[in-house]
């Protein structure tokens, strides 16, 4: 049994811990919720040894815990996935798998062994890479499994998931809630935090809110809760501005002729085979489909980072796409991304220069201290508007909770104002509440005539956001889904099969 009491934590002037008290129990599965910046990160990271506390005590069956390290954490058998990645990119699978163990023994000496020990549990999560494959060539969601395998490899007593599956599809998320559930049978006890609510109300035994640094709902019986009640006990007396889901009624007629972003027959080798696509301004095209089928790259080849081996791209103002991210950038293309620390902030530079990132790339306006002054103050605009939880905005973004520093970037791009919107897996991290109003935003800027495109590993998002959602097998579009067939069941159910609803016209 892991207990914690009374742990506090301040960072200068923010309070992110005060007086938390937490027992998880063996053979459980404990749910950590709260909304961003609530405080479940720093806890977490108290529990594995990575912060040390202001105050409070740690107790591992009655004994109590001091820890160092998250070495420390591991030897007692506590395992923990971060909710920000930590691998080394340029080290290979096997490596990042057991990276203490290696620097202890040597590299050389006992890889066949480390093989044999990670082969199954890569499996069990149905990660297929090659062991010496540098982790910096795999996408998100596969270091995000890969993540979890190697918190797996310590064999835990004690398993901690910081939103282990916020960059996860649903076949995957799956595949992880049954490896949890044979964890709990072996009387392993987990920790799991995330705002996918539904999934992991699914999943637990325990509910423990936390709201402000502090325990809001201690440990209820998952049974006793709903979703609903768990959003209200998480905002707490803000108001839930809850999105509505749009209302899908028939198909919108489109004229051909009108302004829209247009892919000609791109071809790009083993990806895209001559996929047509036309997103016209002011609609919001959802792209859907399960891991390389091809929704993605659509999306690179949008942005100018992937380009086509044939084929081309036209912007809504009829100039061909420059090559280049730079080059997209100039033209009005923005791209909103969940793997924030490879495209979206810079960690160490506070939230205003962030902020002001993108306009003066595009723009070059210079005059570096009017710049500065304007900037603090737009920027402190959108720290209102989209909610940021922080002191001021001339805090590093660093220092900001995970789904606060997905909202900087959202920011960046807002203060942009782009013609071409790309958004992948956009609210990664983003608690209920604050998605509600980037929503809303998203919506404001359709209806001033943006494209906007959104890539979702979360066929909900999809339903909730866009007008039309086209859905990508084999590199090739398979089904358009509008009005009544755009339903996240139907989503799924496409890109699984490749095979269109029956009744839809051809
Ligand atoms: N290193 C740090 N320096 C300054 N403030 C910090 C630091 N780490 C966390 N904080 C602050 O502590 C508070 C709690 O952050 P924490 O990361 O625990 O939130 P969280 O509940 O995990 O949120 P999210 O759902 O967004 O991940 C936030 O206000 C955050 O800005
Ligand atoms: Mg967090």
């Amino acid at each position: 049994m892991l207990e914690a009491q009374d742990i506090r934590k301040a960072y200068g002037g923010v309070v992110a811990l005060a007086g938390v008290d937490l027992t998880v129990r063996p053979g459980t599965v404990h749910a950590l919720l709260g909304e961003n910046g609530a405080g479940k990160s720093t806890l977490v990271k108290v529990l594995v040894g990575a912060v040390d506390p202001d105050a409070g005590v740690l107790r591992l069956d009655g004994r109590e815990l001091r820890l160092r390290s998250t070495a420390d954490a591991v030897d007692e058998g506590v395992a923990v996935v971060s909710q920000e990645l930590s691998l080394f990119p340029d080290l290979d699978v096997l490596s990042n798998l057991f990276p203490m163990r290696e620097s202890r023994r040597g590299p050389l000496v006992d890889r066949r062994q480390m093989a044999e020990r990670a082969r199954p549990v890569l499996d069990e999560l149905g990660l297929a890479v090659a062991l010496d494959e540098p982790v910096e060539h795999l996408p998100l969601d596969q270091r995000q499994l890969l993540e979890i395998a190697r918190a797996l490899v310590t064999d835990p007593r004690v398993l901690i998931l910081d939103e282990p599956t916020s960059a996860l599809h649903a076949e995957a998320t799956d595949r992880l809630h049954d490896v949890v559930r044979r964890l709990r049978a072996r009387g392993v006890a987990v920790v799991y935090v995330s705002h996918h609510l539904e999934d992991v109300l699914a999943v637990c035994d325990e509910v423990t809110i936390m709201r402000d640094g502090r325990v809001a709902v201690p440990a209820a019986p998952a049974s006793s809760l709903t979703v609903d009640r768990i959003v209200a006990h998480m905002l707490g007396d803000k108001v839930a501005a809850i999105v509505e889901e749009r209302s899908h009624t028939g198909a919108v007629a489109v004229d051909p002729s009108a302004p829209a972003l247009r892919l000609e027959r791109v071809t790009v080798r083993g990806q895209l085979r001559e996929v047509d696509l036309a997103v016209p301004c002011g609609r919001v095209v959802g792209l859907a489909g399960v891991a390389g089928s091809g929704h993605r790259a659509v999306l690179s080849v949008a942005a100018g980072v992937l380009r086509p081996d044939a084929g081309r791209v036209v912007l809504p103002d009829g100039a061909p796409l420059k090559g280049g991210i730079r080059g997209a950038i100039s033209q009005g293309v923005a791209i909103v991304s969940g793997d924030r620390k490879r495209f979206g902030v810079m960690l160490d530079k506070p939230i205003w220069d962030n902020v002001g990132q993108v306009g003066s790339v595009a723009l070059r306006r210079d005059g570096s201290f009017v710049r500065a002054g304007r900037l603090r103050e737009r920027a402190r605009e959108h720290v209102a508007r989209l909610g940021i939880k922080t002191p001021s905005v001339d805090q590093e973004v660093g220092a900001l909770s995970g789904g606060n520093q997905q909202k900087v970037v959202f920011a960046k791009w807002l203060e942009a104002e782009p013609s071409v919107l790309l958004l992948d897996d956009p609210t990664r991290g983003i608690d209920v509440g604050a998605k509600a109003e980037i929503y809303n935003l998203l919506r404001g800027l359709s209806d001033r005539g943006a494209v906007q495109i959104v890539a979702s590993s979360d066929p909900r998002e999809l339903a909730a956001v866009c007008d039309e959602v086209v859905v990508f097998y084999d590199g090739r579009i398979c089904a358009r889904l509008t009005g009544r067939h755009l339903d996240a069941h139907t989503i799924l159910e496409v890109m699984n099969t490749g095979v269109p609803p029956a009744e839809l016209p051809a």
